[in-house]
């Protein structure tokens, strides 16, 4: 991703994936740097969240991520320290694009929900930002 892409939630938006509707059921399918703008080279799930939880409560400096409700439903609430925007995730062929440099918390994760995250990179504990304070002070807003 280049600088111009990061940390702005004007570079945040929902996609909507292929769907295969049948009377036997639905099937969505998403491709590397087709249906999204980059290479899947992780993915993970939240699943089991207790009622009330929330996740998040970080950005990240280079990833990039495809958060996508495959049960249930969610809220992401972005941050680029500058504004911040809800997303209600209650649909398994829209995901949630969110760029480097965001801030994110997703909270009100319904029952038996899952969350399915595609990732733009491998587990790096070092691309993570933890401390707000931090975050805003990267973004040149203190
Ligand atoms: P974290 O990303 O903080 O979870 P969330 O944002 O959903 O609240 O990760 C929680 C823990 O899991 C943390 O100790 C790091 C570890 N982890 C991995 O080891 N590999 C991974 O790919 C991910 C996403 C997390």
């Amino acid at each position: 991703m280049s600088d111009l892409k990061t940390g702005s939630l004007k570079n945040c938006y929902v996609v909507e994936l292929p769907r295969i509707r049948a009377p036997e059921g639905s099937l969505t399918f998403i491709e590397s740097l087709n249906h999204i703008p980059f290479a899947i080279r992780r993915t993970y799930y939240l699943y089991d969240v207790p009622g009330g939880a929330t996740r998040g409560a970080h950005a990240h400096r280079n990833l990039c991520q495809l958060l996508i409700p495959v049960a249930g439903s969610f809220d992401v609430t972005l941050d680029d320290a500058t504004d911040s925007q809800v997303w209600h995730l209650n649909r398994p062929y829209l995901g949630l694009l969110i760029s480097p440099m965001v801030w994110r918390n997703l909270s009100n994760f319904s029952s038996g929900s899952v969350c399915l995250v595609l990732a733009s990179e491998l587990y790096d504990e070092s691309d993570y930002i933890r401390d707000y304070h931090e975050f805003k002070s990267l973004q040149g807003r203190k």
